[in-house]
Parts: C-alpha cells; sequence; structure tokens
C-alpha cells in the first residue's frame, strides 16, 4: 500500500477537531481517507468543520462529547461503534490553557484545567484503548505542548496539566508495548490557533501592551522568531500515525521552532 492511502478508511477520532490545531488534524486525517469523528463540547462549530470536509470530498462525523466526563466520553463510544466501528486511531488534542498567577488563580481554574487536559486525556485512553488493543494495532497521539518539558510564568495549572500527560504518554507507551499500540506526544510551541490569541490580548489587558506586541513576544521566543502554523502539528501527527512509525512509541517531539531542546 502507498504511503498515501495507508491511512484511507482508518477510524480517526480527534478530540478538541472544531477549530484550532484540531481543525487542521481533521482536515489532514480527511484528505488521506479516513473516517474522522470530530468531537468538541459545541455542535454548530463541529457541524461546520464536517460540512467543510465533506464538500472536500471527505468523511467526517461530527458529535458532541465533553471528553472531562466520563459517561459522556462512554456514549460518544457507543455511537461511534455502531455508526462507524472501532477507532483505530486516537488524537488526544482537546485542551484549555488560560494564563493565570498562581496566587490569583481561583482553586475553579486549577480544576477546569486539569479536568479537561489531563482527565479528558485519561478519560479518552481508559475509554478507547481497549479496542485498539483487542485489534492489534492502534495510534494514540497526546497534543501536550512544550510546557510538558519546561515552564513558562502565569501557566502553572496549564504546564502541570501538560506535565502530567507526559508522564501518561510514557507509562501507557511502555504499557502497550507488546500490544501493536504505540502512544506519542507532540509538543508545540506557540501555534497560530485561537487559544494563543486569546492569551496575547489577556497579556495585552495586564501589561498595557499592544496585542501584535504580545504575538511578538511569544514569536520571539522562538529562535526560528514565528507561531507554528496548526497545519505543521497537522502533518507531524499524520507522520506519527503511520506504519512506519510502529518503532517510535513513548516519544515528546518538539515542534516549536527551536525554542526547546530537550
Ligand atoms: N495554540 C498553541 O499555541 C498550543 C501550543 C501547545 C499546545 N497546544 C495544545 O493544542 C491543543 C489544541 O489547542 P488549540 O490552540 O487548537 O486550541 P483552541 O483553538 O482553543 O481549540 C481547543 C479545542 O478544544 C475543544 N475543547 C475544549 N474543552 C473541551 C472539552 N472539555 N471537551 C471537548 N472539547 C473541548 C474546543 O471546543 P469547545 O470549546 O467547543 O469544546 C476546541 O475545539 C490543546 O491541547 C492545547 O493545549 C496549543
Amino acid at each position: 500500500m502507498s504511503e498515501g492511502q495507508e491511512l484511507a478508511e482508518k477510524i480517526v477520532l480527534v478530540t478538541g477537531g472544531s477549530r484550532g490545531i484540531g481543525r487542521y488534524i481533521a482536515l489532514a486525517f480527511a484528505a488521506r481517507g479516513g473516517h474522522v469523528v470530530l468531537t468538541s463540547r459545541t455542535q454548530p462549530t463541529l457541524d461546520a468543520v464536517a460540512e467543510e470536509i465533506h464538500r472536500l470530498g471527505g468523511k467526517a462525523l461530527p458529535l458532541a462529547c465533553d471528553v472531562s466526563n466520563r459517561q459522556e466520553v462512554e456514549a460518544l463510544k457507543t455511537k461511534i461503534t455502531s455508526q462507524l466501528g472501532t477507532v483505530q486511531i486516537l488524537i488526544n488534542n482537546a485542551g484549555v490553557a488560560p494564563a493565570a498567577g498562581f496566587l490569583q488563580m481561583p482553586d475553579s481554574l486549577w480544576e477546569e484545567v486539569l479536568k479537561v487536559n489531563l482527565t479528558g486525556t485519561y478519560n479518552c485512553c481508559k475509554v478507547f484503548l481497549p479496542e485498539m488493543i483487542a485489534a492489534k494495532w492502534g495510534r494514540v497521539i497526546n497534543i501536550a505542548s512544550i510546557v510538558a518539558k519546561v515552564a513558562y510564568s502565569h501557566t502553572s495549572a496549564y504546564t502541570t496539566s501538560k506535565h502530567a500527560v507526559l508522564g501518561l504518554t510514557r507509562a501507557l507507551a511502555v504499557e502497550m508495548a507488546r500490544s501493536g499500540v504505540t502512544v506519542n506526544a507532540i509538543c508545540p510551541g506557540y501555534v497560530d490557533t485561537d487559544l494563543t490569541l486569546n492569551n496575547a490580548r489577556l497579556m495585552a489587558e495586564k501589561t498595557g501592551k499592544k496585542v501584535e506586541e504580545a504575538l511578538r513576544l511569544f514569536q520571539g521566543s522562538s529562535p526560528q522568531q514565528r507561531l507554528i502554523a496548526p497545519e505543521e502539528v497537522a502533518e507531524l501527527a499524520l507522520m506519527l500515525a503511520s506504519k512506519s512509525a510502529a518503532g517510535i512509541t513513548g516519544q515528546a517531539i518538539n515542534i516549536d521552532g527551536g525554542a526547546v531542546m530537550v
């Protein structure tokens, strides 16, 4: 089978598939012929991405689900099983990243960030891994962050959640090593999405800088002096899902223009 065809007909679940990085990942897998299940909490935005994929000739199933809620993830699995089959590629991308100083941060923010970024990833792994193991093939790709490895100020909840996602990635990779399932993390630096723009707005509000200045600061944190395009993250996800990536597991691959080299 040629490289371009190997992902055809694979059932791919992309959490947080309604915008930003998740939308590009969904478009990329659909372009390779995958059956893409898109999920987020907001049905209308999911429907819009699914329509876009259909217009391009791809296959997409938009199903709303809050990944932090275990019952909703179980219900999502039931719907996917009845309409498509078993998930073969799981992309845990849904995430939130509200910035806050540690002492000012309300407990509710800490709980929300850990619930979505960490428990959401845990819930999806717990629910979808058994069928991958039974099929003796699967790919789990967790969209972490470079703050899974280093820390930035005003991101204690986010940084903690992403460090933990990396820990989970590594532990599962070892536990799944002989099952045919690989588990990896992608660690982006600042990516050109709403999430980054919102944090630039927040920084501008707090510091009196212009939003463009805040964005330039984000760009300047990378030796390449630029934001990463979401398409670049999607290409890396395609590579990790491919047959030739069978020996890559437990890895945390940075895509950040050289900002972090560990
Ligand atoms: N942008 C960056 O610079 C950057 C850098 C490193 C890592 N990342 C990571 O990449 C991932 C995607 O980021 P992004 O920039 O594309 O963010 P984004 O544009 O804000 O999109 C986030 C996506 O997650 C969904 N989502 C949020 N909470 C959810 C929940 N509880 N259940 C299901 N879906 C939920 C959102 O949809 P709804 O709100 O409609 O649910 C949306 O589809 C995140 O994990 C983020 O931490 C981003």
